[in-house]
Order: C-alpha cells, then structure tokens, then sequence
C-alpha cells in the first residue's frame, strides 16, 4: 500500500530523530516517494543532507528557502502528500499543532493537508505524563490525526519510562496496519445526499433552509477515503465537492429525487443527510414577482419524500440511513421516522442547540437501530462523526 505513494516524513527536534533515517529508508524500499520536512531544531540532531541521500528528494528546512526543482511553495507538499508520518513528535511540537499554530514548514503543512496524519511522540516520560501534553494529543485526535503510542523503556534523559520512540519497523508496520484498516469501504457502493433544497418562487427567489451541507459532505469525503465509491448527491452548498467522488448538484427537490432515484438500485448504502424541503410552491412565476399588493399568497404543495420511497423499495442487503433533525421530542420523532421510512438506522439531532445540526462543524447526536437500541454519542466534529457512523454502518451490515 506504500508503493508509489507520496509519504511526508516529519522530523522534529529530539535525540529519536536518528531512527527517522531508518524510517525514511524503509517507507523507500517499500515504493514510497519520501520528501522530508525538518524542523529547525531537528536539525541539531541529523543534517538534511543524511535525509537527502536516502530519499534521493531534495529535503525541506525552511519556507524562505530558494525554490527546488519540485515547486516548493507553502502547502505545495501539503496538496501533493498521500500520509504525513511527524516522528519523533516532540512535545513542543505537539503544542503547536494543537493549537493550530503554522509557523514553519512543517506545521504549514500539517494544517493545509487532506491526507492522513501520523504521529509517533517521543519525550520525556513526565513530558508526556503531563496532562497538558495529554490534552494536546487528545486536541489532534478528536481532529482526526493518529497517534502511535510510545514505548516505555530508557530513555536518552536516564530515567525510565514510557515516551520513547516506537523502533522504525513498527512505526511504517503501524501506518501499513492502520492505511490498510481506512480502506474497509473497499468495493462498497455510497450515495450520500447533502444540503438544503431550494424550491423557486418566481426567478430570483426561493424557499430555502439553513443547511450548509457540512455533514453529508463529510460522510461523502470519509467514505471515499475508506475505499468507497461514493455519489454525492447535493443540494446548493458553498463547500467543495471532496476529491474523487461523483458529484451531482440539483437545485430542488423534485431534481434531489430524479437524481437519487437514478443511482439507488447500484449503492449498497444509502445515507440522506439532506434537508429535503418538504414543500414547492405550486405556481412557481415565470417573471419576477412584483410588490404591486400588500399581501401575497404562495401556495405550497407537497414535495416527494424520497427517504419514504427509497426504504419502500429498499433492496436485500441494502442499507439506508436517514437523519431527523428536530427541536423537540427527539427520540419519539426520530423513532417514528426509522420505521416510517423503513430505515435502518436514523441519526437524531436536535437542531435548537448551537453546537449542533444545521451550519455547524460539530454535531451532537444520537443513533436510532431498528431492535430499538438508542446509542448516544458525546459532541464532536462533522468529520470525526462522519467516520463513527461509517463504523456502525459497516457492522450493520457484516
Ligand atoms: N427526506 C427526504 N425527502 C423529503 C423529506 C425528508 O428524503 N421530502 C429525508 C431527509 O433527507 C432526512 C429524513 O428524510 O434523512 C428526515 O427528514 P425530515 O424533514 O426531518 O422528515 P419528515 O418526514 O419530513 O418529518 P417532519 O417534516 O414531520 O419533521
């Protein structure tokens, strides 16, 4: 899984920095293209020239530096890596990190990649102890990033105890190990449907809602980093379609449902985080609207609820999950809604709270199975939910 890969190996200042050459020689043999970044500090501990020779790139030291043969601008290694591997990871580093500080290259980089992040700390057994560094490490994990845990053993400073540097081995084996386990979606059919649906009033004008789409794109953008072959299905959103997936924009949601109706019998799971307007207006104008009367009567007509009719011809093996957003009676609503639409499990959020729902990056829920189980998940980001809920719908359906 290494083979042809674009691996940025971090190095930071501590006495582990010798093993990252052996790091660096090994993620080369097993086919990877290895550009390493070193911090100012690291290289009190190896030169870049050590790096240089085992990777055959040029290595990086400063943003301010002259331009290489390989267009180093700032996030130019950011957009261009497949992994980031930081080790060792000092504490001082791991600080800056979490507190999204981009100050060098390497911290640069880190903030402006999409790809996966590993961390392998290496300090002092009360450096790491400390709750500070705990807190730190827990910042980037809630953030997505993942941590190789350290040894105990000696450590360079005399004492004994855990924080010392996991051998290079383990470290590319644990990377190797974790890369193969993100591509648990292999083969698996996705269609995600995300943001809110507009529905015209006459040209220039619609009947909208608040969401913004964060969380559909989030489910579209994990599943595909897990292997998936994902269509995303979306609504008017002001974010980016993720890289590599289908995407199809509608505007409404009668297009919502041609669209979703198009591509349902092929996906193996269907997940409608959407904000499907429940109405359209019967006689949309043809002209813009003027305000010639103090009074204006839009009739509104029901909108086809796609989720009701996807679980009505839900296929054998197939698994659909819907969402309920609402502002009171959570449970007995969203209950209501799994078995209505014949789902097989419903993400409930109570949309009144500020951290959570529409226009949100965290989102607080609970999940609704069909055998009644209710599982409650504590607050976190769109993303780090968009992957937990990939977790159970995997089980669901093995
Ligand atoms: N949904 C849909 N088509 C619609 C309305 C909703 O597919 N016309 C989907 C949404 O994508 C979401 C789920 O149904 O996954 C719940 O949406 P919600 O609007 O909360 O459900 P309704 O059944 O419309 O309930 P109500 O308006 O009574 O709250």
């Amino acid at each position: 899984m290494l083979k042809d890969k674009n691996v940025i190996l971090g190095v930071t200042g501590g006495i582990a920095a010798y093993k990252s050459v052996e790091i660096a020689s090994r993620l080369r043999k097993a086919g990877a293209s290895v550009h390493v970044i070193m911090t100012h500090s690291a290289q009190n501990f190896v030169t870049p020239l050590t790096f240089r020779e085992i990777t055959g790139n040029p290595v990086t030291t400063t943003m301010w530096g002259e331009v290489t043969n390989y267009n180093v601008e700032h996030i130019a290694l950011a957009n261009l890596a497949d992994l980031v591997i930081v080790a060792p990871a000092t504490a001082n580093f791991i600080a800056k990190c979490a507190m999204g500080m981009a100050d060098d290259m390497l911290t640069t980089t880190l903030l402006a990649t999409k790809a996966p992040i590993f961390f392998a700390p290496a300090m002092n057994t009360n450096m790491y102890d400390n709750p500070l560094t705990q807190k730190n490490i827990n910042t980037l994990i809630e953030n997505g990033w993942n941590f190789i845990p350290p040894e105990s053993g000696h450590l360079a400073c005399g004492a004994d105890g855990l924080g010392r540097m996991p051998e290079p081995v383990d470290i590319v084996d644990f990377v190797r190990f974790t890369m193969a386990f993100a591509a648990d979606m292999l083969g698996i059919k996705v269609l995600v449907t995300a943001a809110g649906t507009y529905e015209p009033i006459d040209p220039v004008r619609y009947i909208g809602n608040r969401s913004s789409g964060k969380m559909g794109y989030a489910i579209a953008e994990a599943a595909k980093k897990r292997g998936a072959e994902v269509i995303l299905v979306s609504g008017p959103s002001a974010l980016t379609a993720p890289e590599g997936v289908n995407f199809i924009g509608v505007e409404t949601a009668a297009e919502m449902r041609d669209a979703v109706m198009n591509h349902c019998s092929e996906a193996d799971l269907i997940i409608k985080a959407a904000a499907v307007a429940d109405y359209h207006v019967r006689n949309v104008s043809d002209h813009k609207i003027k305000k010639n009367d103090e009074e204006l009567t839009l009739v509104l007509e029901k909108n086809p609820d796609i989720l009701k009719e996807l679980g009505a011809k839900k296929r054998i093996g197939q698994i659909l999950v819907g969402f309920a957003a609402e502002t009171q009676n959570l449970l007995e609503y969203a209950k209501a809604k799994l078995e209505k639409k014949n789902l097989d499990m419903i993400v409930a959020n109570d949309v009144s709270r500020k951290d959570a729902g529409f226009n949100t990056d965290t989102n607080l829920v609970k999940l609704l199975y069909r055998n009644g189980t209710v599982e409650e998940l504590p607050l976190m980001s769109k993303q780090k939910l968009a992957d937990e809920l990939l977790n159970r719908v995997l089980k669901l359906k093995y």
